[in-house]
């Protein structure tokens, strides 16, 4: 493929992602690919963007466009950024490292999960100046405050509390694929690797004292001993350390973290005063991709009503497909928009040319439509007549 035109051969984000299927062993692509129960959430969060209507301009003229917009006092070229996904690693080697550098060369935000299969450490000297650590909210103190002194070290600006996933959430696809927690290598997944060298092979580089498989590398300092001989085989290490967090929880983040805090998975309008008064400086809309409840809202159904409650900064995601999924949040009050998978399907599918190719993919939809919509930037969004589609 070398030489080739990305944008002939992957002109959107269903080529990336169809081609990502093509490169990913079956239980890598289920773990990224999957949602919860029926995957009726995942699928209601592409109807509903696609609802929404926004009425087209004519007559306009020339234009240019600003992308750019305002977020924690920062001015970003962009209105996206790179949401947590936990084992980043297992969709592709060193999957953090590549989206680091991308959000550093971009100037996005990049959000590093607690489960990821890099620590702040290893991403320190990749990061930009919009690193966000999400926060899967350790139960013992001393721990909690040890994860936040080492995200603040490795110059992570922005703190991230999820909120949805109180439980572990049953992904049917995951377990069908024959996927454990943590990840081993069974003769089931070995046969599916094999069928899939490229992946195989740069996985048992980046890993090769590590017996060729990513882990949770935040996790290691607090499972060696007596937590690590605790260990089942299917348990989820995030799960040992993590407890569902309160609002106590959240008074308790407040007072131990000086920059922003974001609390994600907020999907009920009434909670959002709550938040405010704990002192949250943005929400952050989601329902994780459909990933956790399957009779949840989509985000985009409720970011009006959320919208109407709070002038905090509201962050979107779940279900972001492209520059016009990006204006129609923006058009309902979103301020700014993150994606997950769509970043794992690029690298799935380019290596390291991936994120790049997406950024661009995205900056173009974006200005082609903001040109339909006869709007050179994104604070006109809001201003654009809204029509249903129904
Ligand atoms: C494979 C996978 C793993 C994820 N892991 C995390 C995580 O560790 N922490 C978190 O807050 N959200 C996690 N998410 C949710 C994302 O942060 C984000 O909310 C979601 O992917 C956005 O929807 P999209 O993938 O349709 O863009 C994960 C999502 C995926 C697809």
């Amino acid at each position: 493929m070398r030489g080739m035109n990305l944008d002939q051969r992957f002109p959107g984000l269903d080529d990336l992602r169809a081609h990502a299927r093509r490169r990913l062993p079956r239980f890598v692509w289920e773990y990224l690919d999957s949602a919860t129960g029926r995957e009726a959430s995942q699928a209601r969060n592409r109807r509903c963007l696609d609802r929404i209507g926004l009425m087209p301009a004519i007559l306009n003229g020339p234009q240019d466009v600003d992308l750019s917009t305002e977020l924690f006092g920062s001015t970003l070229p962009l209105p996206f950024g790179i949401a947590p996904v936990g084992m980043s690693g297992l969709v592709w080697p060193d999957a953090e490292g590549h989206l680091a550098r991308h959000a550093k060369s971009a100037n996005l935000p990049y959000g590093l999960s607690t489960v990821a299969s890099q620590s702040p450490e290893d991403l320190a000297p990749h990061l930009g100046a919009h690193g966000w650590f999400q926060l899967y909210p350790p139960k013992d103190e001393t721990i909690r405050k040890d994860m936040l002194a080492r995200a603040r070290d490795a110059g992570f600006k922005v703190l991230v509390l999820t909120v949805d996933v109180p439980v572990a959430s049953r992904r049917e696809r995951q377990v069908r694929s024959g996927l454990t927690q943590p990840p081993r290598l069974t003769p089931r997944l070995l046969a599916q690797v094999a069928q899939r060298p490229t992946w195989a092979l740069g996985m048992a580089m980046q890993h090769k004292g590590d017996g060729g498989m990513p882990h949770m590398r935040t996790l290691d300092k607090y499972i060696e001993g007596a937590a690590a001989s605790a260990l089942s085989s299917t348990a989820h290490i995030g799960y040992l350390l993590r407890t569902a967090p309160d609002w106590d929880y959240l008074d308790w983040l407040r007072d131990h973290w000086d920059g922003p805090l974001v609390v994600k998975g907020v999907l009920n309008a009434q909670d959002v005063p709550r938040l405010e008064a704990a002192g949250a400086d943005a929400i952050w809309i989601s329902n994780h991709a459909g990933r956790q409840f399957d009779a949840a809202p989509a985000p985009i159904e409720v970011l009006e009503e959320i919208r109407a409650a709070t002038p905090l900064p509201l962050i979107l995601d779940s279900g972001i497909e492209g520059g016009l999924d990006i204006l129609r949040a923006m058009a309902l009050g979103a301020d700014f928009v993150m994606m997950g998978r769509a970043w794992h399907y690029a690298l799935a599918a380019l290596g390291a040319r991936g994120p790049a190719h997406l950024t661009d993919m995205l900056t173009k939809d974006l200005a082609a439509n903001m040109g339909q919509l006869g709007i050179s930037d994104l604070k006109s969004a809001r201003d654009l007549k809204r029509l249903n589609l129904d």
